[in-house]
Parts: structure tokens; sequence; C-alpha cells
């Protein structure tokens, strides 16, 4: 019986994530969908739990159909047989207005548990997520969520998410380096996608954050403390320079054949081949790929 799955990801990297998840899972057929994509696996396979550019992932039970936006169809998911687990908790979302909000979604699926108790962080994670009258009701199949790195012993103020980071790495795909590397999150996951990647910062309490979660990935990364305006030119550059409402973009002149980068807003650079937005915690960023 093949097993169907729903990964989460972020609005913007899709595409990035389905690319991710073919090449590592070997699968031809996977749907697109905002900010999701589903497939089936043969079975369940470590290799779901190495997807770089997801935030989570999560074995479908149910799809329920007829759950409109009004508030009585939720009674529909209180039939559900979802099984039992001693512990769960459940996080609800939805496209488009309801007379209902997220908390009675969540409330009518803890229903069908009957007296299971509700849990944060309880044994099993439920995740349901109503698009049109389909509610897809799904469980988290690690033990916590994917972008949730446990190498990220430290952070400096604007870390990247890494799954972002890991996008922006796969859309390099090549060595490359970080000039302003913070706390490390993108040269950390080039590395982990299997490329030869460095960093450097300005600022040296970043480069020993970097190097603090570097070491907690088990990879071996130069970093060091340098200003990206003094640079030696590089092949490939993937970063997310500071730059924004406050300082003019395209401050530094990053000396690099490729770029890849990631900005609040326009680069507004030349030789631009890709740009695209991507929303990341509610806040609009733009992508920008810049090949010389
Ligand atoms: C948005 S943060 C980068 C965050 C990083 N990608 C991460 O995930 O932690 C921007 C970084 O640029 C560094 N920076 C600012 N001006 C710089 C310069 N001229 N040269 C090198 N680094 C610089 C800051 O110290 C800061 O760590």
């Amino acid at each position: 019986m093949p097993v169907s799955m729903l990964a989460r990801t972020l609005r913007g990297i899709e595409w990035i994530a389905r690319d991710e998840a073919r090449s590592r899972l070997g699968l031809e057929r996977i749907e697109l969908g905002h900010r999701e994509l589903r497939f089936s696996v043969p079975e369940l396979v470590p290799e779901l739990l190495e997807l770089g550019t997801v935030d989570d992932v999560f074995q479908i039970l149910a799809e329920v159909d007829g759950v409109t936006r009004r508030r009585e169809s939720l009674a529909r998911l209180a039939s559900l047989d979802l099984g039992a687990a001693p512990t769960f908790d459940v996080t609800a979302s939805f496209l488009g207005k309801r007379n209902y909000n997220r908390f009675e979604l969540e409330d009518a699926v803890a229903a069908s548990m009957g007296g299971m108790r509700v849990a944060r962080h309880g044994a099993v994670s439920l995740r349901i997520h109503v698009v049109g009258e389909v509610a897809t009701v799904a469980a988290r199949i690690a033990s916590r969520p994917l972008h949730r790195r446990a190498y990220r012993v430290d952070t400096v103020p604007g870390s990247v998410h890494p799954p972002l980071a890991r996008a922006l790495a796969l859309l390099a795909g090549a060595p490359f380096v970080d000039p302003f590397c913070g706390a490390g999150t993108i040269p950390i996951e080039g590395a982990l996608a299997g490329l030869s990647t460095r960093g450097s910062d300005i600022d040296s309490r970043a480069v020993q954050a970097a190097r603090r979660n570097a070491g907690a990935a088990g990879l071996r990364i130069p970093f060091s403390v340098a200003d990206a305006a003094g640079m030696a030119p590089v092949e490939c550059v993937v970063a997310n320079p500071p730059w924004g409402k406050a300082v003019p973009a395209a401050q530094v002149d990053l000396q690099a054949r490729r770029l890849v980068l990631l900005t609040f807003g326009p680069t507004g650079l030349d030789h631009i081949v890709h740009e695209q937005a991507v929303r990341v915690h509610g806040a609009l960023a733009t992508i920008t790929v810049v090949e010389r």
C-alpha cells in the first residue's frame, strides 16, 4: 500500500522543494500546492527526514470532504477514526474565509480522538489543513518539525530559516562562499547538501556562532572574520546581505560570477537570471540569482 505524504514548505520555494524531493526520493509524481507538496512513497523511509527544503513532513491519515465555510460542517471531522495515541497535539490552518477559527477546527479533530488527552508536543502531532471543502488530516513522521535543526545552538539577528538557506544553496548547486555568514546557516545547509562551502563575517561574535553551529552539525567549514568589501573574486556567492530599507542594495560589490542572494526587496543588480518573492514568517523577501 503506498503511503500518502504531505510536506510543508515556504511560499515561493515549493518548486525547489519538489526538485529536491524528486532527486532524494527518486519520485516523478509530486503535486505542488500553496506551501505544500503531496506525493506517495512505497513505505516510510529515512530519506524523508533528510529533505532540507521542507519545514515538516506528514503522513496523510484522512481526507474529509464537505468541510465548508460553515461551522456545522466541522461535525464531519468528529466521526474520523484515527486510532489511539496516548497524547497528541493538533495544528490547523485553512485557505479562504471561514465562519470558524483554527482553534474550532483543531477541537473538531481532537473530538474524534475520543477521551485522548490533547497535549502540546504530544506523542503524535496532527496537522489539519483545509483547502476548498477538503480537510487533510495528517500526522508528523518526525519527533519534531524538520526545520528545527539540532545543530542550531546559536543564532544572530536575521539568521535565515534553515529550509530557505538550503533552497539558496541548492540554487547555487556548486561550491560557494557566504561573505555575510552570520551564524553560518547558509554554508552549513550547503555543506549538508554535499557542497563545499566557506563563510566570513565582519563580526567576530557571528563567526564564533557559525563555528559552534558547524561543530554541532559535525561539519568542518572554514569560517573567518572579514569585511565583504575586501573579498577576493570567487566563482559563487550565496548570502543574505543586510541590504534593505536602511542600507542601499548592492552597497558592497560582490565579486563573483554567480550570485544567489536573499534580500528584503529587489537588489537592482544587473545580469539577473532569476528573481522571485518568498514569504518567510509573514515577511516578503526576494531571491535573486545573478550570472555575470
Ligand atoms: C542578515 S545577517 C546574516 C545572517 C546569516 N545568513 C545567518 O543565517 O545567521 C547579515 C550579516 O552581515 C554581517 N555584515 C554586515 N556588514 C558586513 C560587511 N561589510 N562584511 C561582512 N559582513 C557584514 C553582519 O555582521 C551580519 O552577521
